[in-house]
C-alpha cells in the first residue's frame, strides 16, 4: 500500500466571511468553532486506504446500523498548529500523534494508516485553512483527528472491515478560561478509567465517555477536576482528567520531577514526553515510577512535593492546587503555580510559538 494518497479537492463555496472569521478568532473559546474544510479518507479491508477527499467542512451521512453507534469503535488524537512570529505556521511532533493513533488502532482492531498520510491530511487541511490559525498569543488551531468504524452491521463476531478517518481544526484559546490558575482535584474512589488490559492507553473514545461520571462527581463535590487512580487498589495515582500527572520534588537545583509511569492504564501523552525531555535540560532530573495517595498527601504535608500539575495538548499545563477526597484534603503550595511549572510550560510555549530555538527538532513546519 502507498504511504500517501491524491487528494480530491472541493473547495467551500460558502467559506465564513472575513469579518465573521475575525469575530471567532477574537473571542473562539474551546472546541466551539470549525474551520472552512475537513478531510474524508475511508478504509475497507478489499482496497485498504482510498477516497481522500478535502471538502467543505459539514454533517457526514452515517447509516444507523454503522458499527461505530452501537460498539463505539472510535479514536482520536489531538495536536495544534501555531503561528509563528514570522508570520509561517508550523505543527507540533505531528508524527508522534501519528504513530499513537496506530497503536491505539491496534488495542481496538482498527486499520493502521500510513504516517505521512496522517500528517499530509492534517497538513492540507491546515493549508487550506491557514487564516483561521490565530496569531493572538496562547491561542493556536486545535486538530482533531479521528477514525471510526462504518460498517452496517449489527454482529459482532468479525471486526469491522470499513472505517472513516477525518481531521477538523477548531480556533481555539485557552482550555480553562481561568487560564493557567491551580485547580482543585476530587480522588475519584468508585469510578475507574482504565484496568489493566482495558484501553486506558488508547486514545479511545469510550475511555473519555467513562469518565464523564467521574468528572461530575468531581463538580459536585466542589473540586475541578478529576483525578484518576489504580482500578485494583485504588491507590496509585494515574491521571487527572485527561492529562497525566507531573510532580515536582524540592526546589531550586534541588528540584525533580515524578510523573506515574505508562502501566498500559494511562495515555502516552505527548506533552508528556515532551516534558521528560525538557526538563532535564533545565537541570530537573526526572522518573517515571509509581506515588501513592498517602505518599502524595505526606509529601504535600512535609513540603517533599512542592509543585504538581496536570499535562496535556489542549491546557498544555495546569497547575493543581488543592485536593480532595472522601476522607482527606490537603493543599500543594501556596495556590499560586509554581515556578518550575511555569518555567516548564514557558519553555515548551517559547519552541511551540517559534520564540525559542528548537533543539529537539519537534516543531514541524508545514511544507
Ligand atoms: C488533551 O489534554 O489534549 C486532551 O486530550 C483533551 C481533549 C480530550 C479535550
Amino acid at each position: 500500500m502507498s504511504d500517501t494518497l491524491e487528494f480530491e479537492i472541493t473547495r467551500n463555496e460558502r467559506p465564513v466571511t472575513a469579518g465573521e472569521r475575525a469575530a471567532i478568532l477574537a473571542d473562539p473559546g474551546w472546541g466551539r468553532h470549525f474551520t472552512d474544510h475537513m478531510v474524508t479518507i475511508r478504509y475497507s479491508a478489499e482496497r485498504g486506504w482510498h477516497d481522500a477527499k478535502l471538502e467543505p467542512y459539514g454533517p457526514i451521512p452515517m447509516d444507523p446500523a454503522a458499527q461505530v453507534f452501537h460498539y463505539a469503535q472510535e479514536l482520536f488524537e489531538g495536536l495544534k498548529a501555531y503561528r509563528q512570529p514570522d508570520g509561517s505556521i508550523v505543527t507540533f511532533r505531528p508524527y508522534m500523534n501519528a504513530a499513537r493513533m496506530n497503536r491505539s488502532a491496534k488495542r481496538m482492531a482498527m486499520p493502521e494508516i500510513p504516517e505521512q498520510l496522517f500528517v499530509d491530511a492534517i497538513e492540507l487541511l491546515v493549508r487550506t485553512d491557514k487564516d483561521w490559525v490565530p496569531d493572538t498569543e496562547g491561542h493556536s488551531l486545535y486538530l482533531r483527528p479521528f477514525m471510526f468504524a462504518t460498517t452496517r452491521a449489527l454482529g459482532v463476531n468479525s471486526p469491522a472491515s470499513e472505517f472513516l478517518f477525518m481531521v477538523i481544526a477548531s480556533p481555539s484559546g485557552l482550555y480553562y478560561p481561568r487560564g493557567i490558575k491551580p485547580v482543585s482535584v476530587w480522588l475519584s474512589q468508585d469510578y475507574s478509567r482504565a484496568a489493566p488490559g482495558g484501553t486506558g492507553e488508547a486514545k479511545f473514545g469510550g475511555n473519555y465517555a467513562a469518565s464523564f461520571a467521574g468528572q461530575a462527581e468531581a463538580v459536585q463535590q466542589g473540586c475541578d477536576q478529576v483525578v484518576w487512580l489504580d482500578a485494583v487498589e485504588h491507590r496509585w495515582v494515574e491521571e487527572v482528567g485527561s492529562m497525566n500527572l507531573m510532580f515536582v520534588y524540592g526546589s531550586g537545583s534541588k528540584a525533580r520531577l515524578l510523573t506515574p509511569a505508562l502501566t498500559g492504564t494511562l495515555l502516552a501523552g505527548v506533552t508528556r514526553d515532551s516534558m521528560l525531555k525538557l526538563a532535564p535540560d533545565l537541570g530537573l532530573p526526572t522518573e517515571e515510577g509509581k506515588i501513592s495517595v498517602d505518599e502524595w498527601q505526606a509529601g504535600c504535608e512535609s513540603g517533599e512535593i512542592t509543585e504538581v500539575f496536570g499535562c496535556g495538548t489542549a491546557a498544555i499545563i495546569s497547575p493543581v492546587g488543592w485536593v480532595k477526597g472522601r476522607d482527606r484534603a490537603w493543599t500543594i503550595g501556596d495556590g499560586e503555580p509554581g515556578e518550575i511549572s511555569m518555567r516548564l510550560r514557558q519553555e515548551l510555549i517559547g519552541i511551540q510559538y517559534g520564540t525559542r530555538p528548537d533543539p529537539y527538532g519537534w516543531v514541524h513546519k508545514l511544507s
